[in-house]
Parts: C-alpha cells; structure tokens; sequence
C-alpha cells in the first residue's frame, strides 16, 4: 500500500477550483434551463466513451501484461469496472427524454472539440504509452461526484421533473464508492515514478479539458438551443 493516490488527489485539487468555477458558472446560469439539454448533449458524448476507453485500456493491458506488472494488476480494476459503468449513456437519453427533448440529438450531433480534447488524449495515452493514464482521468470525472443539493436545486430553477436529472443524482452516490475503489487500486498497483507522473498528468488534462467542456456549453447560451421534441 503506497500514498499514490494522496499525491494525485493533491494534483487535480490544484485545478478543482477552475472546474468548480465553470460549474457553478453553468449551474447558476440565468439560462440554466435552456443550458441543461446542452450539458446532457456534452455529457453523452464524454461518457459515451466511459466503457470503449476501458476497453481499449483492458485489451492494451492484456497485450503487455506478460512483462508489464503494473498493466497486469490493472486487469482486474478495468474488468469490474466496465460492468459498473454500462448504460450509463442511456440515461443521459431518458434525462433528455424527461425533459421533453429528442433523445437521440447527441447522436446526430457533430461532437465538440474540447470533448474530442478530453477522450482523444485518453486513446493516445492509452496506445502510445501506458494503459494506467485512463486512471487519471478516471479520477477527474468520476472522483468529483456532484454534490445531492444539486439536484432539487437544479428543478427548482428550471423546472424540470426529477426524471430529468437521473445521471446526476445516480452519479451522486455512486461516483463516491467509485472514487474510494479507484483510489484504493492506484495505492495498490505497482507504479514507477514515471508512470505516477503520467496518472497525474492525464488527470490534470482531464480537469482542464473537462473545465473547457464545461465553458462550451455555457458559450451556447442564448444560441444553438436544441428544440424541445416536437417543437
Ligand atoms: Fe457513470
Ligand atoms: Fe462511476
């Protein structure tokens, strides 16, 4: 057991503030309720990609793992993992649904550069160094779970139905348990100090990548509102 994982969350703390300042700049939007289907559109582009990213981690993982020790011990991890994070798209769909929007526009739309920004880094690391950089990003996205007051207070302020905000309130309580075995599975691996170095200079691309998502879809307010279905 090693403090790998206090170094890390000390890193992405350094850029919690800039991540926390592009949500509450979205949350307590004047135009929240037009920018909600925005953010449902974003996030269903980024997570679409949650379980193929592990995947590609898994299979590249598996091809090392006979002289890596470190892709070898991340087999498990990514295993169990994939199942826990399946389907997690679709309720981005049914919150879109919930809120009277087609469901089926992050799929017909073109997604964003700062989302491609984000997953794109992830394939390259994944491929092109090593498969435990997907931790680090890991550790952003699933590691700042959003807080429960979030979501009364979002139907307050749009009035949507509590139908509408299930990938929000589902993450906030399962992205806690995620974030405790993740952390658990970083102290536990066997990491060289390089490889310590790149987890955490994945995590601070996801965080400021993910900032920039974030800014994207406020910068869509008042304009390239996705219609409500059967507008
Ligand atoms: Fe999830
Ligand atoms: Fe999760």
């Amino acid at each position: 057991m090693t403090d790998h994982s206090l170094v890390l969350r000390a890193k992405i703390a350094l850029l919690i503030p800039h991540l926390g300042a592009a949500s509450h700049e979205l949350w307590s939007h004047p135009r929240v309720a037009e920018l909600y289907p925005e953010y449902l559109c974003m996030l269903h582009t980024a997570i679409r990609s949650t379980v193929p990213l592990m995947e590609n981690a898994l299979e590249r993982s598996k091809e090392i793992a006979d002289h890596d020790p470190t892709a070898a011990a991340l087999i498990p991890y990514l295993t169990r993992h994939i199942k826990e994070e399946q389907g997690h798209d679709e309720w981005l769909r049914q919150d879109l649904a919930a809120i009277g929007y087609d469901p089926d526009i992050p799929l017909r739309r073109l997604p964003g550069a700062a989302v491609a920004n984000l997953v794109g880094a992830q394939y390259y690391w994944i491929r092109h160094f090593h498969p435990v950089c997907l931790l680090g990003h890991i550790a952003v996205l699933e590691g700042n779970p959003p807080s429960r007051a979030l979501v009364p207070e979002l139907m307050r302020r749009t009035g949507y139905p509590r139908e509408g905000f299930r990938t929000l309130e589902r993450h906030s309580a399962l992205d806690v348990k995620h974030r405790d075995e993740l952390m658990h599975t970083i102290d536990e691996l066997p990491l060289t100090e390089q490889l310590v170095t790149a987890i955490g200079l994945s995590a601070l691309h996801a965080a400021d990548a993910a900032t920039t998502s974030l800014g994207a879809v406020v910068a869509t307010a008042g304009r390239n509102v996705p219609a409500p279905a059967g507008a």
